[in-house]
């Protein structure tokens, strides 16, 4: 009999073609995603899903409790923050994720939010589109300099690096901080260590790339954010929960830091009444991280990849938790 599978997002076809005859399948191709109800109904039928982050679709207690056959999590993200992989680990549930494919696509709008909130791009948008641009003026809209400017990258991972490659460009001076030195992407990229604190008091741009975790929920706080220097602008496209978002809006509002370029944020979609989307000087977008065609569909693959291999007994390319793996 061919295993059950739900798939909560509406993925490319090219991943749903790979689960052609080797198994049965619903996919949710609306937008919203489905009711949590309905959601925890699927999951109890299904041998695998397919699982995106949100409210709705995460795979916590309950939802793992639901799934009495649940052999299988294959996430669509490379962030798996949506998972209790603790809880499934003890429940022998495998969990795999996406990483990779996505680096590039994501380094592409942690630096377009940083070119954008550096010289005001939005903002100038904004002003076009609302009919109020009247002249050309020598003090209209001065943004800082990115070219010469230093970038500081918590945690150089994948999207981390790919970030400094595309800074290197614009010869920024480049730092990064983390858990453990990376000695030969500092030959490689010329790009130096410094601890925590010190990296958020030098650099000019502060782009955070570590996963969310119950470490690093909140590590952008209130006393960090007046570490920085008051022309430092902050970039976000890690999860949204890595800063505390309230904390931003005030460090905005009152000029403790100059700006944002935010992909994510703590509750997604955003509060309609969010501070945050009041202030001129935070750029931002919507999750987009890697919206590009290529990246989505690679995601796809990698994600039936994952999928098929753990419900056909071989042990899953990008297993998250190999402890549940007997092999
Ligand atoms: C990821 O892959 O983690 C992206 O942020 C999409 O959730």
């Amino acid at each position: 009999m061919l295993p059950m599978i739900f798939i909560s997002t509406n993925i490319p076809d090219v991943g749903i073609d790979m689960l052609l005859g080797k198994a049965n399948f619903e996919v949710w191709r609306d937008v919203p995603p489905p009711k949590r109800k309905y959601f925890l109904q699927k999951v109890s039928n299904a041998d695998g899903v397919i699982a995106i982050p949100g409210a709705a679709t995460k795979m916590d207690k309950e939802a793992i409790d639901a799934g009495k056959k649940l052999r299988i999590i294959s996430s669509y993200s490379v962030g798996y923050d949506h998972i209790d992989v603790e809880y499934a680990t003890s429940k022998g549930i495998m969990v795999t994720n996406t990483p990779g494919v996505l680096t590039d696509a994501t380094a592409d709008i942690a630096f377009g939010l940083l070119l954008m909130a550096a010289r005001r791009m939005s903002e100038g948008e904004r002003l076009m589109r609302s009919g109020k641009w009247r002249y050309w003026g020598p003090r209209m809209l001065l943004g800082q300099q990115v070219s010469g400017s230093s970038l500081g990258i918590i945690g150089l991972g994948r999207i981390g690096t790919a970030l400094a490659k595309r800074a290197k460009g614009f010869d920024m001076e480049l730092y990064y901080t983390g858990n453990s030195r990376k000695e030969d992407l500092e030959m490689e990229l010329g790009i130096r260590y410094l601890p925590f604190k010190e990296l958020l008091a030098t650099c000019d741009f502060i782009s955070v790339h570590c996963p969310l975790s119950p470490e690093t929920e909140g590590l952008i706080g209130e006393e960090e954010l007046k570490m920085m220097k008051p022309s430092a602008i902050l970039i976000n496209t890690s999860r949204g929960k890595v800063v505390d978002q309230k904390a931003l809006a005030r460090a905005l509002q009152e000029d403790w830091i100059a700006g944002a370029g935010l992909d994510v944020f703590e509750t997604e979609p955003i509060a309609k009444d969010d501070p945050l989307l009041k202030l001129p000087n935070v750029a931002m977008t919507p999750h987009l991280g890697s919206a590009s065609v290529q990246t989505r569909e690679a995601m796809a693959s990698m994600a039936v990849e994952n999928l098929l291999a753990g419900l056909e007994g071989k042990r899953p390319p990008n297993l998250v938790n190999p402890s549940v793996w007997k092999g």
